[in-house]
């Protein structure tokens, strides 16, 4: 039957599609240049107007309340946290009216108090990860900055509570897939012209290796022009060439070709392509999952295949690591599942898998920054870690429950599972050995936290910011199912 259909393709070319179909339906669905999600709708990312005034909002008749709170201390709190969110509420549904835009993410709606958190964990983890006090400046990349909201407050904060020499050898380099929101960050970092000579955009996919290629040669550069201004400084010594102190460093730190750096990717990892696998019982092999064309030209169908693509076979690896089947209870299970098969749908992070990869190698002191959904509610679309395909026409959202009902209208976001992505993170920096790995590479320990958005913006941020006048606060009681992930490298080995 298999040879009357045709793959699935929409951009890409035929040896792309052999390796990893369903990855590249993801894609193509969001980021086709023609009719992806993200390159039809300069209004996929919205931008807020002015920031949200968090303070003058307010529920109902401020005395009546402050009367009947006195008569009900005990009940007083709950009575202003259910006022504060109805007056936040009502305040969004004007904002999404107005603007007609699907959604805006935390870092627009917070602006700019969730990017000066984002700031101030950055100036704080930076003597974590920069052993040797050399380099002057920071060097930042953002993957996937949408409208550039996040940049410029950091750099906003970075400019005003830093020291002077941090923010003038500051460097920001943007990787924006999209062509339309490339050209928003700038306008937005824009905004304050000394940022300008700081911040650069690429318009390329994070995930293509050889995008960083270049990267690499420039961070060169841009190491050797720091480390050349501190010693010169501290030496008077502005005639020495940079070749000679660039290998003398080189002895005495053993390693300053690889310069820190900060990685941020803010609601990135949801909207990066996934494969989907299927197992047709409780114990059956998983199946790769592709999409196929249909006789007819216009449906699509899936078709499962043995498992063959090497990031397919690496996440089911490490998602099963802890699995350690007694025979007996494999005995069991089988029988079990004989008599009462339950078909198994599994969705894997296989796009934050490749480019966790691809960061590692070009980039393998970076600090990484994530923050995303952990739980997305009503998801019809069936399977582990399903996604939310989501649509607005006039107006009006709705939620597919076929994905391959998404052709370019419609956004595709997955939850992260960030216990998965702790290990998938610790795989790509080598730290994770797999059974079958037979690799001598030594890999680099990292330190990593996951925290709720609350908890990392009580620590770094500035709470009282986004509280309502009655005392309702959406960043730390409405984002409830969003992370932050942190990831810095240390510098043991073992
Ligand atoms: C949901 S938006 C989030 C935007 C912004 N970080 C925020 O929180 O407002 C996802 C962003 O990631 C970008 N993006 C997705 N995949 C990408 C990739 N492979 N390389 C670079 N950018 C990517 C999209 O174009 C978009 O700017």
């Amino acid at each position: 039957m298999s040879h009357l259909l045709h793959h699935f393709k929409l951009s890409s070319p035929p040896a792309l599609l052999e390796k990893n179909p369903f990855l590249d339906f993801i894609h193509s669905a969001l980021y086709d240049p023609n009719h992806g999600y993200f390159s039809q709708r300069s209004g996929a990312v919205g931008v807020l107007e002015r920031s949200i005034k968090f303070n003058q909002l307010e529920g109902i008749v401020r005395s009546f309340w402050i009367l009947l709170s006195t008569i009900l201390l005990r009940l007083a709190p709950i009575f202003w946290h259910v006022l504060g969110r109805k007056a936040y509420m009502k305040h969004l549904d004007k904002i999404y009216k107005q603007s007609g835009i699907a959604w805006f993410t935390p870092v627009e709606l917070f602006k700019p108090w969730y990017a000066q958190g984002i700031a101030e964990a950055i100036l704080r983890t930076a003597n974590l990860s920069v052993p040797l006090k050399l380099i002057s400046g920071y060097l930042i990349y953002e993957i996937g900055g949408g409208s550039g909201t996040c940049a410029k407050g950091i750099l906003d904060y970075i400019m005003l509570n830093a020291p002077p020499r941090i923010y003038n050898n500051m460097t920001y380099i943007s990787v924006e897939i999209s062509p339309t929101l490339a050209e928003i960050q700038k306008q937005t970092v824009g905004e304050v012209c000394s940022h300008l000579s700081k911040f650069k955009v690429e318009h390329r996919d994070a995930m293509d290796r050889s995008g960083w290629a270049s990267e690499l040669v420039e961070m060169n550069d841009h190491i050797d022009l720091h480390v050349c201004e501190y010693i010169s400084t501290v030496f008077c010594a502005k005639q020495i060439d940079r070749k000679s102190i660039v290998f003398s460093l080189s002895l005495m730190a053993g390693d300053v070709e690889q310069q820190p750096c900060w990685v941020i990717m803010l609601e990135v990892l949801d909207n990066l392509p996934h494969d989907l696998i299927y197992s047709e019982s409780q114990v059956s092999p998983w199946m790769e999952v592709w999409v196929e064309k249909q006789l007819d030209g216009e449906g699509l169908s899936e078709l499962y295949k043995p498992l063959q693509d090497s990031l397919i076979k690496h996440c089911v690896e490490i998602l099963e690591l802890d699995k350690n089947d007694t025979k007996r209870s494999s005995i069991v299970s089988k029988a079990w599942s004989k008599l009462f098969p339950k078909p198994r749908r599994c969705w894997l992070p296989t796009g934050s898998m490749k480019l966790l990869e691809v960061l590692h190698a070009a980039l393998p002191k970076m600090s990484l920054i994530a923050s995303d959904f952990s739980f997305l509610p009503d998801v019809k679309v069936p399977g582990e870690r399903a996604p939310l395909v989501s649509t607005k026409k006039d107006g009006q959202s709705s939620d597919y429950s076929n994905y391959l009902d998404a052709k370019g209208d419609a956004d595709i976001f997955f939850p992260t599972d960030f216990w998965l992505l702790e290990r998938i993170d610790h795989y790509c920096s080598g730290w994770l050995k797999l059974q079958k790995d037979k690799s001598s590479l030594q890999g680099r320990k990292r330190r990593t936290i996951t925290l709720d958005t609350s908890s990392f913006m009580e620590e770094f941020g500035l709470p009282s910011k986004t509280r309502t006048k009655d005392g309702y606060n959406p960043l730390l009681d409405d984002f409830k199912n969003t992370k932050f992930y942190l990831s810095v490298p240390t510098h043991n080995i073992k």
